[in-house]
């Protein structure tokens, strides 16, 4: 890849991490909430549409909710997988879903958000495994409930909290870069 500018914006994107394991029961700040939105408010859209919604969950009894609908979906054990690793606050980003850029204007959003959280000093990780439950027509009705509208599709989560375990590095595969000159 060679040498890189240093910044620090490119520190923060050095430095993020996937974050697997929260200090349980440490909320974010409210000052800290309102910086990551304001990344994800502001990531750009394609045809600036603007279209991508953002559901701050910080009630655990939800957390664990989805937890357990997404659990009995995905695997039907009995078990509940805790999704969000132990995190306070869950993000859920939805879009319209007739964009055709639906996945690409959160998957933006939620970049935005997490390097937000690295800057603050706090852990985040971007959850998409939820994904084909919210699809479903269970998780379409559950949606709903938080109020989700109709013509909206999860794309994307993001949990946030702060660090209890700090992750690892994970090597970047090399050889991915072709240059045509
Ligand atoms: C689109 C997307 C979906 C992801 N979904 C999940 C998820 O559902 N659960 C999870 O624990 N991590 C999830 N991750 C985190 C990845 O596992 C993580 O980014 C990857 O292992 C690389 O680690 P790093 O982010 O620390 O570099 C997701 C990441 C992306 C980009």
């Amino acid at each position: 890849m060679g040498d890189y500018i240093s910044n620090p914006v490119m520190d923060v994107i050095l430095s993020r991490r996937s974050t697997k394991d929260y200090q349980r029961g440490v909320q974010i700040s409210d000052a800290e909430l309102s910086t990551i939105l304001t990344a994800g408010i502001w990531a750009p859209t394609a045809r600036n549409t603007q279209h991508i919604r953002f559901y701050v969950i910080q009630n655990p009894e939800v957390i664990s909710t989805i937890a357990k609908n997404f659990s009995d979906f995905a695997f039907n054990d009995g078990k509940v997988r805790d999704f969000c690793h132990g995190a306070p606050t869950f993000i859920m980003l939805t879009g319209k879903t007739d964009s055709n850029y639906l996945d690409v204007d959160a998957g933006i959003a939620v970049e935005n958000m997490s390097l937000a959280a690295e800057s603050l000093g706090l852990g985040s990780v971007i959850i998409g495994c939820l994904k084909n439950y919210f699809e479903s027509e269970d998780g379409r009705k559950y949606a709903s409930t938080l109020g989700i509208p109709e013509d909206h599709t999860f794309s994307i989560g993001i949990a946030v909290g702060q660090i209890a375990t700090p992750p690892q590095a994970k090597p970047r595969v090399e050889n991915r870069i072709t240059f045509i000159k």
